[in-house]
C-alpha cells in the first residue's frame, strides 16, 4: 500500500502565504503514484493552547478540537511540514499542534517546505530538534522558498524549488513507507 502523508499547514493568520505554498506543494505531490497526499490545515482546528494538567501522552481525555486534530493527524505515515520562518523560529500555532499530541507523531517520517527572507530554514531546524523529542524522523533534503527571489509575479516558486521539492518528496515517502513497513 503506498504511505500516506499530510501535507501540514503551520500557519493560521489571515492573509497568511501558507495555504498557497502548501497548494503548490500539494500540486506537485499529486503528480507522484508513490503516495498520497493530503492537506491537512492546522488553521480549520482552532486548537486551544495546551493547557492539560498531564502530558499528552498520559492525558486522559482530549479536548474536542484537540481530538479531530489527533484524528487528521493519526492516519498518516509521514508529514510534509508547509511553514513560515516567525522570529528567526517556529510559529507558535505549529508548535502548539505538535506539542498537543504524542503517539500521533511517533514512529513516523517528516520533511518540510519553508519560506521567509531566508527561506525559513532556522524553522526548520528547530523542528528537526522539536521532532526528535516526538521520535519522528526527519529527513535532509528540504524546500527552503525565499520571500524576495524566488516567487513569480504570481507568487509561486519556480523550477529550482521544484526540483528540491521533488528530492524533500522522494526521501520522505521512502522513509515514511519503511517506517510504516517496519511497525
Ligand atoms: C510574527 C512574525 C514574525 C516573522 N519573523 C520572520 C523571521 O524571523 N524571518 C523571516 O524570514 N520572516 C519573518 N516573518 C515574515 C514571514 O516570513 C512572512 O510574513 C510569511 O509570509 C509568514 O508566513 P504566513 O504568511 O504563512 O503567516 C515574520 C512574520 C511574522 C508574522
Amino acid at each position: 500500500m503506498n504511505p500516506r502523508i499530510a501535507l501540514v499547514i503551520g500557519t493560521t493568520r489571515t492573509g497568511r502565504k501558507g495555504a498557497d505554498i502548501a497548494a503548490w506543494a500539494h500540486r506537485i505531490a499529486n503528480s507522484r503514484d508513490d503516495a498520497e497526499f493530503t492537506v491537512v490545515d492546522l488553521a480549520e482546528y482552532d486548537l486551544p493552547l495546551y493547557d492539560d494538567p498531564m502530558p499528552p501522552m498520559r492525558r486522559a481525555v482530549m479536548p474536542p478540537a484537540v481530538q479531530r486534530w489527533a484524528d487528521a493527524i493519526s492516519p498518516h505515515d509521514g508529514y510534509l511540514f508547509v511553514t513560515a520562518e516567525y522570529n528567526h523560529g517556529i510559529p507558535a500555532a505549529l508548535k502548539n499542534g505538535i506539542d498537543q499530541l504524542f503517539d500521533e507523531w511517533s514512529g513516523k517520517a517528516a520533511g518540510f517546505v519553508s519560506y521567509g527572507v531566508d527561506g525559513g530554514i532556522r524553522a526548520v531546524e528547530q523542528l528537526r530538534q522539536v521532532l526528535a523529542a516526538l521520535r519522528v524522523a526527519t529527513v535532509s533534503a528540504t524546500t527552503p522558498i525565499r520571500l524576495f527571489t524566488d516567487l513569480d509575479e504570481h507568487g509561486k516558486p519556480g523550477a529550482q524549488q521544484e526540483a528540491q521539492l521533488q528530492e524533500t518528496l522522494a526521501q520522505l515517502v521512502s522513509w515514511s513507507r519503511a517506517l510504516a513497513d517496519g511497525k
